[in-house]
This record gives structure tokens, C-alpha cells and sequence, in this order.
């Protein structure tokens, strides 16, 4: 067995004239030049319903780059039948073969379809170059590649056995008999790619339901997984309305888990779905999911205001404030607030809004119509309520694309909606406390949501970073001391949230592999 390397995937820099910006326009003009169109796959088979879908450009909503179909019910059971039965084979794959296929098929990511997986995640979700660089290029070949690499030394963990000459006592790493449903978002094409091939990588099948605004990153990690030797049947995609999947899916007696990416009432309505019929099932699915975040960054008066200012612009506004980990709310002393607001207000008018092909654009429109309005909605709520300020952006247009310019909110009632609710957009509110009021306003932190995503503390005094270690502990499952809450690497910071943020069993980290098997103790006596 070829021993994998675990250093992460360096990002590339894009520079004028360099190979892979040649590569990448070259790939942005054929992904644009076509509406591909896209089937459901089961078995290796392909198929196509008449419920006909489209994903759009969110940056130019006009523009058509993907053509595909929901999966129906009959569709949906017959591919959990094929999923049911590919497993029991895929299982007894050797491992040395199935993680032969995950380096492989991180290798082909790395080079041959590095640029068509980010063109691909770059028209259809609206990411910049180097947002889709670090994503569909450097965190999914990440996952694909240290996963394998934690596979292979979990299943190193042996039992203790006393006399060898009498007894051998071992653990055998299983799959899990019947389907894991994978659901993933639009936000990050990696998370895709983890949700649905890290449990296959452990001996599982899986059904994918890719998100309908990811599709054609999503359908391309598909047939990189395929071409790299993943066999029929063990991963099957199949796009769907999200509850007719999720109706056939738990209503399956087969359904062996749900690796699960998105909001909290789908994640609520699942579990409630799978406890409604426990009766029925062969397993105890196994319930993995990431569900959101209100995510902070919480400053002192030892802060190194610059620091506090770029920092919390990037994990603002890059992507449109669409990462699970962008921060959404920010506490800051007064002491410090002139500066930091004038940094802020500064830097925040150089921030370019565009196309993502112009190479110079920081960060470009958002998802959807749907987070379109959403988004919006909240930027009405801050222009009417007495207690908001918007000191900065608080414009819109979806004429063309769905654009919001990144919008700065200074609030007086840290209580208030928008510093307690998950927006997932271009919007940051700051409450400014008094230095006196330090303790206090540390505790609302933790009180005035329901999540435990992400959360940084700026400040270079050492008896606040030990508070804050303390204060913080169970408020956010990635915790930053002086750097942003965004931009976790796999391998490096395991990444996932306590109470409504998720189940927090950490993508990218030694255990999460552990979600997806069941071993079997095995004594064998001489
Ligand atoms: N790796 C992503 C981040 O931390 C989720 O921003």
C-alpha cells in the first residue's frame, strides 16, 4: 500500500500569464459556452424524468449552465435497491484497493480537472477565483485525500491481544449494511464530495442529493469518482425535490444514515422523520448533520485594530457571507470603535462587487432568488427599526444577478433579530458595549443564540484570551484566537458546531471516518 503524503493541497495563485489562469479561462469559456445537461445516475445507469430543472448563473441569472431532472419516487426506491445491494460487494473491496481509487481520483482533481472543477463552482455558485480555488480545488482534495490517510492509521487502532500464540483478537472496519443518504449544500463544492464519498470510502453506498445550485461542481466530482474507479452503484446521483427525498429516504427499512449540510428545520424534519420510523429499519441510522451558525467575532480593548478590521471584512463579505463559518455579528468596546469603524468604512468601499470572471472581483452575487430575498429582508428590517444603523452598503439589485453590497449594521439591542438569527449573507451587525460591561457582554455571546458554529476573540491580553477560552467553550465548535472564523483546513482545524449548529463530528478530522463504520470484534483462538 502506497503510503499517502498528508500535506494539504497548496493553493495556486492565479497571476497574470500563469499556466493556470491560461487553464482556467479556457475552462470558464467552454463551461459558459453550454447548458450541459445532466441525468440522474443509478447503477451507472443514466436516467431523465419530466421534471426538467435548470441552474443559472447567480451573477447573471439569464444564463443557463446546467440542465437536469428530479429523481421521482420510483426513482428514488429503485436506487436505494441498487444502493442496498452494491454495498454488500463494495464492502468486501479490500481496503487497499478502495483507498488506491480515493488517491487516484485526488490526483485527477489535483491536475486534469482541477480547472473544471473551479470553473464549474465558479459560474454555477457564483464564487471568485480564489474562493473556488481554496474550495473545489484545495479543501475537496483535501477530504478526498486525508480521509483516505485517516482511514488508513484508524484502522492501525487494534484491540489489546494478551498472548498471541492463544488468541488474536481484532477489530474488522465494516461498512454499514444498507444506504447512507447524503444531502449537501450549494456553498461549498468539497462538502458535496465529503457528504457523499468519505462514507463510501469506509465500505458504504450512498444515494447523493446534490444541491440544485451546485449541480454541475457536484455532477463533476461524480464522474472524476467514477473515472478514478469508484464501481456503479456504490455512489448513485440522484437531484430530487428535497421532501420527496427525504419522504422515500426515511421510509426506507434500508436507510443506514444521513449525512446531512443545510438548515436546521430540514435537519429537524429528517430526525423527526427517521424517529417516526424507527420501527421499521434493519439499523439505528446514524444522524450526521451541520445545520448553521451565528457566528462571531468578539473584540477587546488589547486588539490590534487592523487586524480586527481585515480580518472581519474577509470573514464578512468573501463569498457573500455565504460560509457556514462567515461572521454575522461582532461585539466591539467602545474604546476602540472609532478606529475600527473607520477602518471598516474604509476598506469596505474598495471591496469590488462583480462578475466572477473579472480576476479582480471580491466576492460577487448571492445564491438565489430565494437568498436574495431573505437577505434583503433583513436590510428592511435595519433601514426601519430605531435601534439599526446601516453605516455601510444596504443596496440591492437582482436585475441582472442577484447582488447585495456587503451592508455594515450598527445595532443598540444586542437582542435584536439580526444579531440572534442566521442570515447567510453580505451582512454584519456590531454592537458596541462599554470596556466596562466586558464580562457581561461576554455572557450574551453564548445566551443570545441557539448555535455554536464559529466564533474568534481579537486581543493581546493574555487574562481575556483565558476568559475567552473559558466564556467560549461550548459557543462555537471552530474557535479563533486574533484570526478570522472563516478558512478551517481539513486536516488542520476539524471542522463542525455543538447545539443547533450540528452533531459536530468534525469533516476533516481523525474521528469523522469512525461516523461511518461498524466494526466487528473478532477473537480467533489457536
Ligand atoms: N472550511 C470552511 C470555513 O471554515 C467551512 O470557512
Amino acid at each position: 500500500l502506497k503510503d499517502f503524503t498528508i500535506s494539504n493541497e497548496p493553493i495556486l495563485t492565479y497571476r497574470k500569464d500563469s499556466a493556470e489562469r491560461v487553464a482556467l479561462k479556457q475552462a470558464l469559456e467552454t463551461t459558459a459556452a453550454t447548458c450541459e445537461e445532466v441525468p440522474i445516475v443509478i447503477g451507472g445507469k443514466e436516467y431523465k424524468t419530466d421534471k426538467v430543472m435548470h441552474q443559472v448563473m447567480p451573477h447573471n441569472h439569464a444564463h443557463k449552465l446546467a440542465k437536469f431532472y428530479y429523481a421521482d419516487k420510483k426513482l428514488l426506491e429503485q436506487a436505494i435497491k441498487t444502493a442496498v445491494e452494491a454495498q454488500v460487494k463494495w464492502d468486501r473491496v479490500p481496503l487497499p484497493e478502495r483507498l488506491a481509487i480515493w488517491e487516484h481520483a485526488a490526483d485527477l482533481m489535483a491536475g486534469k480537472y482541477r480547472q473544471a472543477l473551479n470553473a464549474a463552482t465558479m459560474l454555477g455558485q457564483a464564487k471568485t477565483v480564489i474562493q473556488a480555488e481554496i474550495d473545489a480545488a484545495c479543501e475537496l482534495i483535501d477530504f478526498i485525500r486525508i480521509h483516505a490517510f485517516f482511514l488508513k492509521e484508524c484502522v492501525k487502532y487494534q484491540p489489546i491481544s494478551e498472548d498471541l500464540k492463544v488468541t488474536k483478537n481484532s477489530l474488522r472496519y465494516r461498512g454499514i449494511d444498507g444506504f447512507i443518504a447524503a444531502v449537501s449544500p450549494f456553498n461549498f463544492t468539497a462538502i458535496g464530495g465529503n457528504l457523499a464519498y468519505t462514507p463510501a470510502l469506509m465500505g458504504n453506498a450512498v444515494l447523493w442529493k446534490p444541491s440544485d445550485t451546485a449541480l454541475l461542481s457536484n455532477w463533476r466530482i461524480f464522474n472524476i469518482m467514477r473515472e478514478a474507479g469508484v464501481p456503479d452503484g456504490v455512489v448513485n446521483f440522484v437531484p430530487a425535490d428535497g421532501p420527496v427525498f427525504g419522504d422515500t429516504i426515511t421510509a426506507s427499512p434500508h436507510l443506514a444514515g444521513i449525512n446531512f449540510t443545510g438548515s436546521v428545520p430540514t435537519f429537524n424534519r429528517l430526525w423527526k422523520q427517521v424517529g417516526d420510523n424507527l420501527d421499521k429499519y434493519v439499523n439505528f441510522p446514524r444522524l450526521i448533520g451541520e445545520c448553521g451558525g451565528k457566528n462571531f467575532h468578539f473584540v477587546h480593548s488589547s486588539a490590534d485594530v487592523q487586524s480586527v478590521v481585515t480580518s472581519t471584512l474577509r470573514s464578512a463579505f468573501e463569498y457573500s457571507g455565504q460560509k457556514c463559518s462567515a461572521c454575522s455579528r461582532m461585539y466591539v468596546p467602545e474604546s476602540l470603535w472609532p478606529d475600527i469603524k473607520s477602518g471598516l468604512l474604509c476598506e469596505v468601499k474598495k471591496l469590488k462587487i462583480d462578475d466572477v470572471q473579472d480576476m479582480s472581483t471580491f466576492t460577487s452575487a448571492v445564491i438565489d432568488d430565494k437568498a436574495f430575498k431573505r437577505i434583503t429582508g433583513y436590510i428592511e428590517h435595519a433601514k426601519k427599526s430605531p435601534n439599526l444603523e446601516i453605516l455601510a452598503g444596504g443596496t440591492y439589485s437582482d436585475a441582472k444577478g442577484y447582488f447585495i453590497d456587503p451592508t455594515i449594521v450598527q445595532t443598540k439591542d444586542p437582542k435584536d433579530r439580526i444579531m440572534t438569527e442566521e442570515i447567510f449573507g453580505p451582512l454584519i451587525t456590531i454592537y458596541v458595549y462599554k470596556d466596562a460591561d466586558l464580562y457581561d457582554t461576554m455572557k450574551l455571546v453564548h445566551t443570545s443564540t441557539q448555535f455554536a458554529l464559529t466564533g474568534a476573540v481579537f486581543g493581546q491580553d493574555e487574562s481575556f484570551i483565558n476568559c475567552a477560552l473559558e466564556e467560549f467553550k461550548m459557543s462555537a465548535g471552530n474557535f479563533y484566537i486574533n484570526d478570522k472564523s472563516t478558512g478551517s483546513v481539513v486536516g488542520q482545524q476539524p471542522f463542525g458546531g455543538g447545539r443547533k449548529s450540528g452533531t459536530n463530528d468534525k469533516a476533516g478530522g481523525p474521528h469523522y471516518i469512525l461516523r461511518w463504520t461498524s466494526p466487528q470484534s473478532i477473537k480467533e483462538t489457536f
